[in-house]
């Protein structure tokens, strides 16, 4: 099917309308259509609206996909994940930096080589879509063969994916050091190579602060200065340990963020993994700024990293989205990384609502993606990215969805028992790039 096919999908419709500030907004930003109808053109989304008005579109020239039963949301946005440690997924016993060390490092060498890159990345793409996740924001190694491998890849599938080489020059094996001048020249050559290059686009990616000399940030500081529209991917303030070394590491710094701040990676389009232990001037750091994170459940749990704050994010005014971060997250399906961030809000007392939960993985992904022009929800001329959910894929679905009484129910549902075995399609650009049933009936 090419992209300028007009198509119609009948079914039921849950998005977010419009950005919010508040948690208490969101009920009255949360658009659902039992019985709805989107129509779609050349990628593009045309309109969404009631079956009733929006049956007139279906001609000879408009096929009818009838999707009855299903329950379609915007396609998931991943704020933060590693395709590089998609094998290394649930290994055992370790926190932060002694997992970097045992597990993350002697994975990641293998990405030296590119056809073992090119086959990782296969797997991991696919992972995404059978997961309804339709974009990405990417860590690479810092081998500059494994981010052409993963773009290739991504530009096949049309899928929309913000990516970057690891830069590292400190506080690694020897076998995944560069040097600031090498990482800045590897670097700049993929920005040239793939930044907005289709649905492509490129993220200054260093690791954290402990893996970066003041001369790698003050390279990564010029080539943000070079090119002002690129992303920046880091993490931050994850684990006690870190945070602690990352002071002794900059001791003249105000704190762990006060690191990037200074050189000048904070802003719109720099996305900070997990920010758990953050203090108050962090927090005002980031909403002034215009800076967001990624929170991670999943993976703050498994590393025992922490629980992050979402009342802080609100209260803070920062911008967030939601990370699988696999592969210390666990899943890549974020219904189920809706699912622990719910148990994370429980441990704090905060009740993360399957509308707020929504928003997190669409629209507000979206906007701390920067991104909110093009994806996150069914707003006409937005890209055709979206999720076909099946809500009942076991007897105890079945069971349970009995008692459900709207759409925003069934979706706490799946986010609760829910998993891959829901993702029944995943469209991309308007057209369908994964299908359960298409995959069964060929196996
Ligand atoms: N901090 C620095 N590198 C990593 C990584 O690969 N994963 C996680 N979770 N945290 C990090
Ligand atoms: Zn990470």
């Amino acid at each position: 099917m090419s992209v300028t096919t007009r198509c119609a999908i009948r079914g039921t419709f849950l998005d977010i309308s419009h950005p919010v500030t508040t948690a208490g907004e969101l009920p009255d930003a949360v658009r659902s259509l039992e019985d709805g109808v989107l129509l779609l053109e050349g990628g593009r989304i045309v309109a969404l609206e009631p079956w009733e008005a929006g049956q007139r579109w279906i001609d000879a020239a408009t096929p009818l996909h009838d999707l009855r039963g299903k329950l379609i949301v915007p396609g998931f946005i991943d704020c933060h994940l590693h395709y590089p440690q998609t094998e290394m997924i649930g290994a055992f016993g370790e926190q932060l930096l002694s997992w970097l060390e045992h597990y993350t490092f002697p994975t990641e060498r293998q990405f030296t080589c590119p056809e073992y890159a090119a086959a990782i990345a296969t797997i991991f793409l696919d992972q995404l879509l059978q997961n309804g996740t339709t974009s990405a924001l990417v860590f690479g190694t810092v081998h500059p063969q494994s981010v052409d491998a993963l773009f290739s890849a991504a530009e096949a599938r049309q899928m929309r994916l913000i990516a970057g080489k690891v830069m590292m020059d400190r506080h690694a094996p020897d076998y995944l050091l560069e040097t600031p001048e090498e990482s800045e020249r590897q670097t700049r050559a993929l920005i040239q190579r793939w930044h907005g290059r289709g649905r492509l686009n490129y993220a200054l990616t260093p690791r954290f602060a402990p893996t970066s000399s003041p001369a790698l940030l003050e390279k990564v500081r010029q080539l943000r200065a070079e090119f002002p529209d690129v992303w920046v991917h880091t993490h931050l303030s994850e684990n006690p340990e870190e945070v602690a070394w990352v002071r002794e590491l900059f001791p003249e710094r105000q704190g762990y963020l006060d690191v990037y701040h200074h050189y000048g990676l904070t802003g719109r389009r720099s996305v900070f993994a997990h920010a758990i232990h953050l203090e108050e001037p962090e927090w005002r750091c980031l909403h002034d700024s215009d800076s967001a994170i990624a929170f991670c459940p999943t993976s703050n749990l498994f590393l025992g990293s922490g629980l992050f704050n979402l009342g802080k994010r609100w209260a803070h005014g920062v911008k967030m989205g939601v990370g699988t971060d696999v592969g210390a997250g666990t899943t890549f399906n974020m219904l189920q990384t809706l699912g622990e961030a719910y148990k994370v809000g429980q441990l704090q007392q905060y009740r993360l609502s399957a509308c707020e939960a929504l928003y997190h993985a669409t629209l507000g992904a979206a906007e701390a993606l920067d991104l909110h022009d093009r994806i996150g929800n069914f707003a006409p001329g937005k890209e055709a990215d979206f999720v076909v959910l099946e809500p009942a894929a076991s007897p105890l679905q079945v069971l349970r969805l009995q008692r459900c009484h709207s759409a925003l129910d069934k979706l706490f549902v799946l986010m609760t028992v829910g998993d891959d075995r829901n993702i029944a399609q995943t469209w991309v650009n308007g057209q369908c790039a994964w299908s359960r049933e298409q995959k069964e009936a060929a196996a």
